[in-house]
């Protein structure tokens, strides 16, 4: 005698029935779309998002990077464009990757202050001063082994590379870059930036530490892009053990003495945990990038028909927010921004009222 019973609610979650143990109707809140929007906790917005460009020296260039799919490397002068694009859509920063002309054993384009990123972050600014320009710090696009420093025995020198580094940091600086974001994971790295920017006359140039940066294969079509695989050998001196949570809280704690303003985690998904950890201990804002494997992976499954995209990307970004991060660096900033408008519009021209009418005629 179990099959419909009709249960009376009493407004405090819990009723009663002989048939049926006190339960309580957590879907009473799911039922329509207008109530899952009043108690939802987490929301995504295109103000989320940071865009990474690939710069490549040269003109007219705009070459699809094969593992990335929707993604390009472009030349400085194809800048306008991309950043109209991103206005439309309401993007409004870029994270910035530079692939220089020539490579070198010193990565001496890396702070050449007529480099390829300098030129960008100087396009950008006279294109449009309001976009926020943020520039990756790191010496392994610039090195002819790949590398993210000097070399000393086959192994990245970690005070060696902390001069490099500061003069690649201030380079960006002096060219009006908003944010400067070390992702090279040398000890040190934060202060020695931080000392050679108020030295240069930039004190006011934040720091975004790539404070828990892990050994990740999930950054295996950045290198493609980037042109930065490693010669040989890989990056685990100095990028962080997957294995490790503690670690990386450790890591943030040093990165912030030292003066960093805010910080990264990276990757994302596989690191939430690291995420949740670092929100619940330090009150700076937290970033998340969300990394090349993780946009080839969906993007792939995508592309089979295996998936459905565009839910899974805003899931997966929705995820990002919940487990803690304030803001996102993803290859999917565009097409997310995009949905992200349409379902704003659906639900301005009474997608909601259509939803409840039908939950309630079919009960
Ligand atoms: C440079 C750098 C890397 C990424 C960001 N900055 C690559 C690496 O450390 O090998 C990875 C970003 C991505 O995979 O999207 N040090
Ligand atoms: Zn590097």
């Amino acid at each position: 005698m179990r099959e419909h019973v009709e249960l009376t609610g009493r407004g405090n979650g819990v009723e009663r029935e002989s048939a049926v143990p006190p339960f309580r109707r957590m879907r009473r809140l799911r039922r329509t779309e207008a109530l899952r929007r009043l108690v939802r906790e987490t929301s995504l917005s295109v103000d989320d998002f940071i865009y990474p460009l690939f710069i490549t020296d040269g003109a007219s260039i705009r070459a699809p990077i094969a593992s990335m799919p929707g993604q390009s490397q472009i030349s400085v002068d194809q800048l306008p464009v991309e950043l109209d694009e991103l206005r439309a859509l309401g993007i409004r920063a870029v994270l910035l990757f530079g692939i220089p002309a020539t490579k070198d054993a010193a990565a001496s384009g890396a702070y050449d202050p007529a480099g390829v990123i300098p030129r960008a972050v100087r396009q950008i600014k006279r294109h449009d001063p309001d976009t926020l320009v943020i520039t990756d710090v790191c010496a392994c696009e610039y090195t002819d082994h790949g590398h993210c420093g000097v070399l000393v025995d086959g192994d990245v020198d970690n005070d060696r590379t902390l001069p490099l580094l500061a003069r690649t940091a201030v380079s960006h600086a002096a060219a009006g870059a908003d944010i400067v974001a070390p992702s090279d994971m040398m000890d040190g790295r934060v202060a020695t930036i931080r000392q050679a920017l108020d030295a240069a006359g930039y004190p006011t140039t934040p720091i975004l530490s790539y404070a828990a940066k892990y050994a990740s294969a999930y950054y295996g079509p950045f290198r493609e892009a980037a042109e930065s695989a490693p010669a040989f050998g890989d990056r685990r001196s100095h990028q962080m053990d997957p294995a490790n949570v503690r670690e990386a809280l450790t890591e943030i704690s040093i990165d912030l003495d030292e003066g960093a303003d805010f910080i990264i985690i990276k990757p994302a998904l596989a690191y939430l945990d690291v995420v949740a950890a670092a929100r619940a201990r330090f009150d700076v804002p937290i970033l998340v990038y969300n990394v090349s494997g993780e946009y080839a992976m969906v993007k792939a499954a995508g592309q089979l028909g295996w998936i459905d995209e565009r839910r899974v990307v805003l899931e997966s970004l929705l995820a990002m927010k919940r487990a803690g991060a304030g803001r996102i660096i993803t290859y999917h900033a565009k097409e997310a921004a995009r949905w992200l408008a349409e379902e704003q519009s659906l639900a301005r021209t009474g997608h909601h009222t259509r939803d409840s009418l039908m939950a309630r005629s079919n009960p």
